[in-house]
């Protein structure tokens, strides 16, 4: 069993799809193991984004990352990271494929309303950013 790092990003939250997103998860199969409201300051930002330092979007990334309450989740099921990668779809909502979270719900890149880790590795540091273990309820 994995676990992987879910984030309803803040126009996901602004748009009203919380309920949306998390009804995909639960009707997936998947378990919610975490769930938290925050803010993302610049410096989460950087941690969370830190192999997107220093490229052209990254200020409007980390504005637009900040500009409202976003939803985290520590997300569990078999090979996890992997699905949930599948289930919110390409980058560009333009090119995610229906039934996808982006490709059903987003259309701009910049703003695409879900995050989730793409490794497992990245799964542990970032679910770290925001959860203490004991907030993790196996
Ligand atoms: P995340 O799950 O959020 O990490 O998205 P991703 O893994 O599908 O994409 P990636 O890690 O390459 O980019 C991280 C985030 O930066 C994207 O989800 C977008 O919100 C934003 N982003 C990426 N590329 C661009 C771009 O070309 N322009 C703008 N404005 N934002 C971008
Ligand atoms: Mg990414």
């Amino acid at each position: 069993l994995q676990r992987t790092f879910v984030m309803i990003k803040p126009d996901g939250v602004r748009r009203g799809l919380i309920g949306e997103i998390i009804g995909r998860l639960e009707r997936k199969g998947l378990k919610i193991v975490a769930m938290k409201m925050t803010r993302i300051d610049k410096q989460i930002a950087h941690k969370l984004y830190e192999e997107h330092v220093g490229k052209p979007f990254f200020n409007d990334l980390v504005e637009y990352i900040g500009s409202g309450p976003v939803v985290c989740m520590v997300i569990e099921g078999d090979e996890v990271v992997k699905v949930m990668r599948t289930m919110i779809g390409a980058t560009d909502p333009k090119e995610a494929l229906p039934g996808t979270v982006r490709g059903d719900l987003a259309m701009s890149k910049g703003e695409n309303v879900i995050h989730a880790s793409d490794a497992e590795e990245k799964a542990k540091k970032e679910m770290s950013l925001f959860f203490s273990p004991s907030e993790i309820i196996g």
